[in-house]
């Protein structure tokens, strides 16, 4: 049983549709700050889920501030437009929030699906944090946590070392991979190395339907995308993240590490620090950890994405 946790966003909206179409279990969807308001995420993402035709799938939204209440910036607009849906006009779905807040129906879906459930986070953590805040048993009681976030080896794409969903609640990133359950983290490293490119985008578009609607969502995130990478093409972030957590993307490489997160007030804030100093002779390993840092996913992501999209 899957529950995923995200700030929907363009390349969120894409997990979404990346994670219904496998038909794997979706108990929940919950919702939390980072490249837009908590509460413009929850609406784009109730509209995603209607516009795939799973206005059925309860969706709860949590709290705008973070941790201890320092500010982050809930805006990315330059990368998922003003709505944070790249500007594409999606339909509003008819199903309304939950009245039950996010961090409440995570701890209660921890308990219901003891041993069972599979957590997927595509934000900030804050959502994860308040609910191991409320109830530490659940650390115990969730099967895995997988959290698109961080940057191991490679630079920050917020600031020189801080990725977004980092840096978006640091001390709640620091406390969810702290917390000792089983976390795969997907980072930087990796979802800049699945690029869907402009022929893929122009497949979506043609095809009209569900697929049209995701390239309209996409298409401003794309030429975002051609500033950094000099062609329209994009990262899919949140839906790797979403593959490797469905085991259709089996990692060749992702260390046990431990991983730390810069809280503090400085140039660092928002870095993952992840020792992987064992990869150096004559360091042992870190064996102990409960946290996998993916280092190399090699197995293409977009062709399937695409598929699967396309056959809504
Ligand atoms: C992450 O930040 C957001 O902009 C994306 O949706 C993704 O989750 C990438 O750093
Ligand atoms: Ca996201």
């Amino acid at each position: 049983m899957y529950l995923l946790d995200c700030d929907t966003g363009v390349d969120d909206a894409v997990a979404i549709l990346h994670l219904l179409g496998s038909g794997a279990p979706l108990a929940a969807v919950t919702v939390t700050f980072g490249n837009v308001s908590a509460a413009q995420a929850a609406e784009n993402t109730l509209r995603v889920l209607h516009l795939a035709g799973r206005s059925d799938v309860p969706v709860a939204v949590g709290g705008e501030s973070t941790l201890d209440g320092s500010p982050t910036r809930h805006s990315a607009t330059l990368v998922h437009g003003a709505n944070g849906l790249g500007g594409g006009a999606l339909e509003p779905s008819p199903a309304a929030l939950l009245d039950e807040a996010a961090p409440e129906l995570i701890v209660r879906l921890a308990h219901e699906h003891a041993g069972e459930l599979r957590i997927i986070a595509t934000g900030g953590f804050t959502n994860l944090a308040r609910a191991l805040e409320l109830d530490p048993a659940i650390a115990g009681l969730v099967r895995e946590v997988t959290l698109m976030g961080g940057a191991a080896l490679v630079p920050g794409n917020v600031t020189p070392s801080a990725e977004a969903n980092i840096v978006a609640d640091p001390l709640a990133a620091a406390s969810v991979l702290g917390a000792g359950w089983p976390v795969v983290l997907v980072p930087l490293d990796v979802t800049m190395t699945h690029l869907i490119e402009h022929d893929d985008w122009q497949r979506l578009a043609d095809a009209g339907g569900v697929a049209g609607s995701a390239a309209a969502v996409l298409d401003g995130y794309l030429d975002f995308y051609a500033g950094i990478i000099g062609r329209r093409c994009a990262a899919m972030h949140d839906a790797l993240a979403v593959a490797i957590a469905l085991g259709e993307i089996e990692p060749e490489l992702a260390p046990r590490a431990h991983v730390e997160v810069d809280v503090t007030d400085g140039p660092g804030r928002g870095r993952t620090i992840a020792d992987l100093r064992h990869r150096y002779r004559g360091y042992a390993p870190p064996v102990d950890s409960p946290v996998r840092v993916v280092l190399e996913a090699r197995t293409p992501l977009v062709p399937s994405l695409v598929e699967r999209i396309l056959a809504f």
